[in-house]
């Protein structure tokens, strides 16, 4: 067996830039009421959503990206030429080969980066994490560049009361890149498979007919989804923590999957999170964007001053699937 020569990677990784791109066009709750019975009072005290962003054919998938990682390069302070390894995680890209992310890191100019979509619902950004920091430490690539894009307006039936306020589109990315001390913690991440059927897409593309069928949507049984996030994703989290050798009075900050604010509420209370710890609250204004929901919230906190870089943050993203991924990591 011949004797193959060990890979070089970095020691550790760690994330380097962050960059959000938001559409345009803000959506009130009184847009969302116009086609369903419920009023801004029940959206807002049962799932915090004021507004979120829907956007307009010109803000596709790929130019939501595009714009994203242009911040978040920038904010890293590297070349783009610099990038190997270009991970999307999305659910909304509608043609199913080839990958968006090809397109998109050759319109970033990156130097004919490994480029792959993955598709891990709400906890895609945790997932592509995971992956670029492996690809860091195992040396297949020195800076890799995570997005979270998502156009969930086209996969929402703005007829059905239980998802119609929930969803909003835009894109979030990351610069992971190597560092001499450990920076991404542990990832506590998993799926439950047999909860597949609490958040679906209504009819498979294959199955569409578009002469009797509504265009396939997201369809979800949200209390069972609730209740699922609120006791077991707490203890995902309590465990990306042991994980990482920290308790929530070590944390800066916490940056759960935007999906409900009673979901974070219940989270925080659950963790015990001490008051010093900054919560991420960005579905007030962004609605749930699934695997752009963290990078998204991330990139808000740090433009408003409400975290710094080097803070220590606990991530979390949960959904479709189920699956689930949650660590710890120094912001950028
Ligand atoms: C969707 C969600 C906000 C609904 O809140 P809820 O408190 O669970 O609401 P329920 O479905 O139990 O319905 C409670 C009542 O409100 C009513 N209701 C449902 N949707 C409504 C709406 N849009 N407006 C007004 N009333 C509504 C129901 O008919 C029900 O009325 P009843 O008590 O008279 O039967 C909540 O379940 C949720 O956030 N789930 C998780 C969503 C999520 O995180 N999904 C993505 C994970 S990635």
């Amino acid at each position: 067996m011949a004797k193959l020569k060990p890979s070089k990677g970095a020691p550790y990784a760690r994330i380097l830039g962050v960059g959000g791109y938001r559409p345009t066009r803000v959506v009130p709750n009184e847009v969302i009421l116009e086609k369903i019975d419920s009023s801004d009072e029940w959206i807002r005290s049962r799932s915090g959503i004021q507004t979120r962003h829907w956007a307009n054919d010109e803000e596709t998938v790929a130019a939501m990206s595009i714009e994203a990682s242009g911040k978040a390069i920038a904010d890293a302070g590297i070349a783009a030429e610099q990038i190997g390894g270009v991970i999307v995680s999305t659910v909304s890209h509608f043609k199913q080969t080839p990958a968006v992310a090809t397109e998109i890191a050759d319109k970033l100019g990156t130097n004919k980066a490994a480029a792959f979509d993955i598709s891990a619902g709400c906890a895609g950004f945790g997932y592509g994490l995971t992956l670029a920091k492996g690809m860091i430490v195992e040396g297949s690539a020195e800076y890799v560049l995570v997005i979270g894009v998502e156009r969930l307006s086209d996969l929402t039936d703005l007829e059905d009361r239980a998802t119609a306020f929930l969803f909003g589109d835009g894109a979030g990315a990351v610069v992971v890149g190597p560092s001499q001390e450990p920076a991404i913690g542990p990832t506590v991440w998993g799926s439950e498979g047999d909860k597949s059927e609490t958040i679906k897409q209504t009819v498979p593309w294959n199955e569409y007919d578009s002469s009797t069928d509504k265009f396939p949507a997201i369809t979800q049984e949200g209390q069972a989804v609730f209740r699922w996030a609120v006791f077991e994703m707490a203890k995902v989290a309590q465990q990306a923590l042991d994980a990482a050798g920290i308790t929530p009075d070590d944390l800066d900050v916490f940056i759960p999957h935007q999906a409900n604010e009673r979901i974070i509420d219940s989270m925080v209370k659950t963790l015990k999170l001490p008051e010093h710890v900054t919560v991420a609250r960005d579905v007030r204004t962004t609605g749930n964007t699934s695997a752009a929901s963290i990078p998204l919230a991330m990139e808000r906190l740090l433009a408003t001053g409400e975290a710094k870089s080097g803070d220590t943050a606990l991530v979390i993203g949960f959904g479709a699937g189920l699956v689930y991924a949650a660590t710890v990591v120094t912001l950028p």
